[in-house]
């Protein structure tokens, strides 16, 4: 039972569950320098948009209108999308959780904001918690500030964590550090790092020190890679 994650660069990534279902996850190809493939040659069956800003929100409406992808995202930004044209979309909230046909997904707390690409409000931004059907548990923060809560997400039992080290705009690589040590996931990977000067990181460095202060796996992985848990 094997659940494949794409970081495709940014804060973009797939996740391709067992029995089949492709979920893409802040769909951000094009303007992303560091995007590894293009808006045209994915084809998820579910969209999920953690909050608005316009490198998450992304290639969203493109790609939902042509695959009919079901896009899944706060009320705010679903009703948002709705009056754009989308079709599919399901809205929940922060704490709340749902049971999809590729798994249980939860909105969590995110320290961030959540404007809209075209300045209209965007609701509360979000990290995503993910239960695959074969018992995976996988968290993507997506942008975020440190937050202490992030203890009570690892309560959880996290397999997975994809973390923010990029600064700036989220936590850096020493926030990124304590969120690690708060949710002790069994593998993490950096995310949202070297998109831009603004975020230019060193995730082997980074890597270093998850190795020398935590338990956790720490997987640095190049945009298109793949890894598998
Ligand atoms: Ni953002
Ligand atoms: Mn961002």
């Amino acid at each position: 039972m094997t659940t494949k994650i794409t970081w495709y660069g940014h804060a973009t990534i797939g996740v391709e569950t067992s029995d089949g279902y492709k979920v893409l996850i802040d769909p951000f190809f094009t303007d992303n320098p560091a995007a590894s493939t293009t808006a045209d040659s994915v084809s998820p069956d579910f969209i999920v948009i953690s909050h608005g800003h316009g490198d998450h929100v992304g290639d969203a409406i493109a790609i939902a209108k042509r695959t009919g992808a079901l896009v899944i995202s706060n009320y705010e930004i679903t009703n948002w999308l709705s009056g754009q044209g989308v079709e599919k979309v399901h809205p929940q909230h922060l704490g709340g959780g749902f049971k999809h046909p590729f798994g249980y997904l939860k909105l969590t707390l995110a320290l961030h904001g959540s404007a809209l690409p075209d300045g209209s409000y965007g609701g509360n931004p979000a990290g995503i918690l993910l239960t695959t059907n074969d018992g995976h548990k996988l968290y993507f923060a997506q942008d975020t500030g440190l937050f202490g809560d992030m203890a009570l997400i690892g309560e959880e039992g996290i397999d997975l964590a994809m973390l923010p080290i990029g600064d700036n705009f989220t936590m850096g690589p020493d926030d990124a550090l304590r969120a690690v040590k708060l949710i002790h996931p069994k593998h993490v990977i950096p995310i949202h790092y070297n998109t831009w000067p603004l975020i230019a990181q060193d995730p082997n460095a980074w890597a270093e020190r998850v190795k020398a202060e935590t338990d956790t796996q720490v997987h640095v992985l190049n945009p298109g890679d793949v890894f598998t848990l």
